[in-house]
C-alpha cells in the first residue's frame, strides 16, 4: 500500500438477487441520476486509490461484468456463485486476494447516495480509533428493515443485529448499519471465517463480524455519517425513486449555490455527470443527462431534454429534445426541435420549430427556421434554408452527403438529394428537386413551368362558393367558353 492509498482494497458487494426490484435486470444496475448504483459506490470509492477493487458478481454475473468493463475497467469481478449472504460475499473476494493486508473498504452495492467525503470520513475515523473494524451508520427517523447498531453502557459498539433477528428492545435502536465498513484484512478474514447461518434468513451475515470481533476484545468503533441520506439503500422501485429524488435535490443544491438559477427544482433532473456554468438558466421541465454540458448564460427549457450535448455561452433550447449535438454560443434551437448526433451549431446559428437534423453542422449565423429536415450535411455561415426544405440523405440502400456553401439561399420546400453540392452565394428556386451541383451565384430550378387553365373553376365547379367568388372577383365571361384542358384536374395537371 503507497501512502497515498487509503485502503489496500475496495471491496464491493453487489451478488444479491435484488428480488424486491422485480426486474430482469440486476438491482446494482439500475440507473439514478446517470449512473448505476454499482457506478455511484465506485466513484464514491475511488478517491481512495485502492490498488485492488473487487467487485462480487453472481445474480446477473454477465450483465454487471460488462457494466464494470465499460464504467470501471480497473475494477476486478469475483464470481460468487450461490448468494448465501453478505459476509459470504465478502469471504469469496477476500480469498481472490489471499496476500493481500491493510485496510479493506467493504460496501453494499446497492447504496447509491454514498458520496466520496462520507467514505473519506469513515477511512479516517477508523485510522483515529485504531479500530480492528470500523462501521459506517446513522441515525434515522425510520430504521424499518435495517441492521440495528447495538451499543453497551459506555457507548461501545457490541454488535449489530439484523431487524427481522432483533428483539422489541433492539428495534427500538434507530441507529443503523450503512452496510459500509472499513476493516484490517486479516480481522475480516479471521472472524469470516467463523460466522454461521443461524438466524432468520440462513445466510451468513457480514454483520456479524461485528459481535465476533468485540468477542476477540478487538476494538470495534462505530462512524455516524454527516448526512443520513447518504446511507439509504435501495431494494425496491419505490427506494429507487426516492434516492432519484435525493441524489438530484443535492445536484441542483449544488448548482444554485455555484450560480444557477434552477427556476422548478421539483421539473429538474441533472445527472451527477453533467455541468452547468454559473449564470445559466434552466427553466422548468428540464432534463440535462450523460455529459451535457451547458455554459453561462444559456437559456435551457421549457421542456428540453438534453443528452451528451454541449450548449455554447448565450444559446437558448427551448422545448426540444437534443441528443449529442453541440449547441454553439449565441445558437437558437426551438421551439419543438429535434437534434441528434452528429448535429453540430456554430456561433449564432438557428434550428426552428420543428426541424429534424443529424450529422449536420450548420455554419454561423445559419438559419433552419421550420419544418426541415436537415441529415448528413455541412452548411457554410450566413446561410438560409427556406421552410419544409428536406436534405434527401438517403436511398434506400446508403447515405449521402450534401454540401451548402456560405451565404446560399435554399428555397422553400426544396429537395436536396444527396449527395449534391449547392456552391456559395447559390440559390434554389423554391419546390425545386436538385439532383446535380448548382455552382456558386447560381440559380438552381428543378421544378416544371406552372400553366393557369384559365376559367376552370367557372366550367368545372359550376355554382360553387370558388365560381362565385371567381365570377366576383373577375366578371361573368371570363373563362366561360371551354378549353383543351378540359380534363385537368387538382390532382392531375399535365404540365408542358
Ligand atoms: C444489509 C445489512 C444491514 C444494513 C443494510 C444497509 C447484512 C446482513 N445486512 O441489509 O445490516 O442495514 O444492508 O442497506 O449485510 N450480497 C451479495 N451476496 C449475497 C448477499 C448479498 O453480494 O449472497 C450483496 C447485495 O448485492 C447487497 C449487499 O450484499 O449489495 C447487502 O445485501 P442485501 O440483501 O441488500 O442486505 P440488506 O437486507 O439490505
Ligand atoms: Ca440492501
Amino acid at each position: 500500500m503507497s501512502p497515498q492509498q487509503a485502503v489496500a482494497a475496495v471491496v464491493v458487494l453487489a451478488a444479491g438477487q435484488g428480488t424486491r426490484m422485480r426486474s430482469a435486470t440486476p438491482k446494482v444496475l439500475h440507473e439514478i441520476g446517470g449512473r448505476s448504483m454499482l457506478g455511484h459506490v465506485l466513484a464514491a470509492a475511488a478517491p481512495l486509490g485502492a490498488a485492488e477493487t473487487l467487485v462480487v458478481v453472481g445474480a446477473g454475473r454477465e450483465a454487471v461484468a460488462d457494466h464494470l468493463a465499460a464504467v470501471a475497467p480497473g475494477a476486478r469481478p469475483v464470481v460468487q456463485d450461490e448468494q448465501r449472504g453478505s459476509g459470504h460475499a465478502a469471504a469469496v473476494a477476500l480469498a481472490a486476494v489471499p496476500d493481500l493486508a491493510g485496510p479493506v473498504l467493504v460496501v453494499n452495492g446497492d447504496a447509491p447516495l454514498l458520496r466520496e467525503q462520507t467514505v473519506t470520513a469513515l477511512v479516517e475515523a477508523h485510522r483515529a480509533a485504531g479500530a480492528a473494524l470500523t462501521v459506517l451508520t446513522a441515525r434515522v427517523e425510520d430504521p424499518t428493515g435495517l441492521g440495528r447498531i447495538v451499543r453497551d453502557g459506555s457507548g461501545a459498539v457490541t454488535g449489530i443485529v439484523e431487524e427481522r433477528d432483533a428483539t422489541p428492545e433492539q428495534r427500538a435502536i434507530t441507529e443503523v448499519n450503512a452496510g459500509v465498513y472499513v476493516g484490517d484484512a486479516a480481522a475480516f478474514r479471521g472472524a469470516l471465517a467463523r460466522i454461521g447461518q443461524d438466524n432468520d434468513q440462513g445466510e451468513v451475515y457480514l454483520t456479524d463480524v461485528v459481535g465476533l470481533l468485540v468477542g476477540d476484545g478487538e476494538t470495534v468503533a462505530g462512524a455516524p455519517a454527516e448526512d443520513p441520506d447518504d446511507v439509504l439503500g435501495c431494494n425496491d422501485r419505490r427506494e429507487l425513486a426516492a434516492r432519484r429524488r435525493t441524489l438530484n435535490d443535492r445536484v441542483l443544491d449544488e448548482l444554485m449555490r455555484a450560480g444557477v438559477t434552477v427556476v422548478d427544482p421539483a421539473t429538474t433532473w441533472v445527472d451527477v455527470t453533467a455541468t452547468v456554468a454559473a449564470d445559466a438558466l434552466l427553466e422548468p421541465g428540464v432534463q440535462l443527462r450523460g455529459t451535457t454540458s451547458v455554459a453561462a448564460g444559456a437559456v435551457v427549457g421549457p421542456d428540453s431534454t438534453l443528452v451528451d450535448t454541449t450548449v455554447g455561452e448565450g444559446a437558448s433550447v427551448v422545448r426540444s429534445h437534443v441528443l449529442g449535438a453541440v449547441v454553439g454560443p449565441q445558437a437558437v434551437v426551438g421551439p419543438f426541435s429535434y437534434l441528434r448526433p452528429g448535429t453540430d451549431l456554430a456561433r449564432g446559428a438557428k434550428v426552428g420549430a420543428f426541424v429534424e437534423t443529424k450529422n449536420a453542422r450548420v455554419g454561423e449565423g445559419s438559419k433552419v427556421p421550420h419544418l426541415s429536415y436537415v441529415g448528413d450535411a455541412t452548411l457554410g455561415r450566413g446561410t438560409n434554408v427556406g421552410a419544409a426544405t428536406v436534405f434527401v440523405n438517403y436511398d434506400g440502400m446508403a447515405k449521402h452527403h450534401t454540401t451548402v456553401g456560405d451565404h446560399v439561399r435554399i428555397g422553400s420546400d426544396t429537395m436536396l438529394v444527396a449527395p449534391v453540392t449547392v456552391g456559395d452565394g447559390a440559390y434554389t428556386a423554391a419546390g425545386s428537386v436538385i439532383t446535380q451541383d448548382v455552382p456558386p451565384g447560381a440559380m438552381g430550378v428543378a421544378r416544371a413551368a406552372q400553366r393557369n387553365v384559365a376559367g376552370w373553376v367557372r366550367r368545372r365547379r359550376p355554382g360553387s362558393a370558388a365560381a362565385r367568388a371567381a365570377e366576383a372577383a373577375t366578371g361573368p365571361d371570363v373563362g366561360a367558353q371551354a378549353d383543351d384542358a378540359g380534363g385537368d384536374s387538382p390532382n392531375g395537371h399535365h404540365d408542358q
